[in-house]
């Protein structure tokens, strides 16, 4: 259990594609709490992704205001979309900045948690936006590459 340290753009694990995770072992799942842990140290976050304290593997956290508890999400694919919603955003790893952004207005994903099993989740509005924003950091797209009013 760490707090890890949050990489601001440019560094350069945040334009990498993260690999999947073939085996949830030990080491994933300590990487795993590591991000729950770093991104509730913080009052402001609701999303982290492996990407950002420099761990290049799909995976990222989620908790919105509203949520008891942090989801992990590992291996995740968007698998439907749907609507459009425009939605101001920001990121950790890229302070001071934020910006426009157009999404879907709902999604459905699917990934594994961190005892390897499969979840499907259908997500809108805030909810869907952010899974959107946290499987962009996977990709090493960041969100102001996707702005159209700064
Ligand atoms: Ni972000």
């Amino acid at each position: 259990m760490a707090i890890r340290k949050i990489q601001e753009d440019p560094h350069p694990a945040l334009r990498a594609k993260a690999k999947p995770i073939k085996t949830i072992n030990e080491r994933i799942r300590r990487q795993a709490i590591d991000l729950v842990d770093t991104l509730e140290s913080i009052n402001i976050g609701i999303g982290l992704a492996a990407n950002q304290v420099g761990l290049l593997r799909r995976m990222f956290v989620l908790r919105l205001p509203e949520d008891e508890q942090t989801t992990i999400f590992i291996n995740p694919e968007i698998t439907e979309r749907e609507g459009i919603q425009e939605s101001n955003e920001g990121c950790l790893s890229c302070p001071g900045r934020d910006g426009v952004v157009e999404r879907p207005q709902s999604v459905t994903v699917r990934a594994q948690d961190i005892d390897g099993n499969d979840f499907i989740l259908q997500a809108e509005g805030l909810r869907a936006a952010c899974i959107c924003h946290e499987c962009d950091h996977l990709d090493g797209i960041l969100f102001y590459d996707r702005v159209t009013t700064e």
